[in-house]
């Protein structure tokens, strides 16, 4: 089986972040969202991967490379312009040739392990097999209608009423029947070729699609909120692990602290990381922070939030929470006259200053 993830789009819903940057490659515990999925694709056992890659593509290679860290093959499919979730299979074809293969959406991250799912598809040999969760805003997504044997009756993508409360999840199978259901399907009104339409094509033509309900969390990181949400799932599990110098520091709970990084008379309450070369004075880092590579918090506190490589945060009043500060980012309190904010902020970035 071959594995397709797609990292491509636009990301409109993360912007300022992804005007400089792809959002499958935001750190979530210090490490690119993109991994999480190609670890659990490795983790089922394929070893041949296909990445569609847009205007971000360079980056997404040099980032994860040709797949040599995992013992398996990666391999670069451009899309020109993202069209679309089936649009991307498409263009994918000659990749994936005859075989079945897993889609997995390059910014979404699953707690459970893939082997049921896989499991299942080689068991029953659907022509497709989708993923379900329970969410309570069933409107936002492409919700399943199933029956009790988990065999999908119908799908309906954003449903003001919806049927179910059983949302897809970015990860699908499918055999080589998905291509014909792609040739016959038009682009919906957003222009994208809907994968949703491509798996309706095959039930109202007489293929046969299962579904499977997840167990544990999912998280789809399309909003700034998802990836505070996604961080703070992945640091409930994380394991603890010291190799940076700790002076003075008072350290609770659940923590890593990468190579290089040095915490003084501070406070850390896990679960929380520091990355490497980082230096926390003076500061307060509460549970679910990931604290990027080259950091600087001095006399300042963080919870809750993700901060990304060579930000700086000095001498502020407040606590900064449920944050997210991209790369480089300065964040500074002064006392001098006279008393203004100075900002130098790119297009749609958000302030919330507290009186
Ligand atoms: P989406 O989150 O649906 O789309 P997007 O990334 O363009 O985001 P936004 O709606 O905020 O503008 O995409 C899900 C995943 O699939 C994501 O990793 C991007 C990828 N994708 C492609 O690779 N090609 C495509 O044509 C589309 C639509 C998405």
């Amino acid at each position: 089986m071959k594995g397709l993830i797609l990292s491509g789009g636009f990301g409109t819903r993360l912007r300022p972040l992804t005007y400089t940057g792809a959002k499958q490659l935001i750190p979530i515990a210090n490490k690119p969202i993109i991994f999480y999925g190609i670890e659990s694709l490795v983790r089922v056992g394929i070893k041949d991967i296909g990445i569609v890659v847009g205007d971000t593509k360079e980056e997404v290679v040099k980032t994860v490379g040709d797949g040599s860290n995992w013992n398996i093959t990666i391999e670069y499919i451009p899309q020109e312009t993202p069209l679309g979730l089936a649009h991307a299979i498409k263009i994918a074809r000659g990749f994936l040739g005859a075989e079945p293969f897993m889609m997995y959406l390059g910014d979404n991250i699953l707690k459970d392990n893939l082997n049921d799912l896989v499991k299942q598809f080689q068991k029953n040999q659907p022509n497709a097999l989708i993923l379900l969760t329970e969410v309570n805003n069933p409107q936002e997504f492409g919700v399943a209608v199933v029956d009790e044997e988990g065999s999908v009756k119908k799908l309906i993508e954003k449903p003001k009423e919806p049927p179910s409360n059983l949302a897809l999840v970015g990860i699908y199978l499918f055999d080589k029947e998905i291509y014909g259901a792609i040739e016959n399907i038009k682009p919906s009104w957003r222009n994208e070729l809907e994968i949703t339409d491509a798996i309706q094509w095959l039930l109202d033509n007489g293929y046969r699609v299962e579904s499977q309900t997840v167990k544990g969390w999912w998280k789809d990181t399309g909003k700034p909120e998802d990836i505070i949400e996604a961080n703070l799932l992945i640091l409930q599990d994380i394991e603890p692990d010291n190799q940076g110098k700790v002076i003075d520091s008072t350290l609770n709970g659940r923590i890593v602290i990468e190579k290089g990084a040095l915490v003084e008379k501070s406070i850390i309450r896990g679960p929380a990381i520091i990355g490497e070369n980082s230096r926390l004075s003076r500061a307060y880092v509460g549970p679910f922070s990931s604290i990027g590579a080259n950091v600087t918090i001095e006399n300042s506190e963080v919870e809750c939030s993700v901060i990304m490589d060579g930000a700086t945060i000095c001498n502020l009043e407040n606590r900064i929470d449920r944050s997210i500060l991209g790369r480089n980012v300065v964040i500074n309190q002064i006392n001098e006259s006279p008393r203004t904010h100075k900002f130098v902020l790119g297009d749609q970035s958000y302030v919330q200053i507290i009186k």
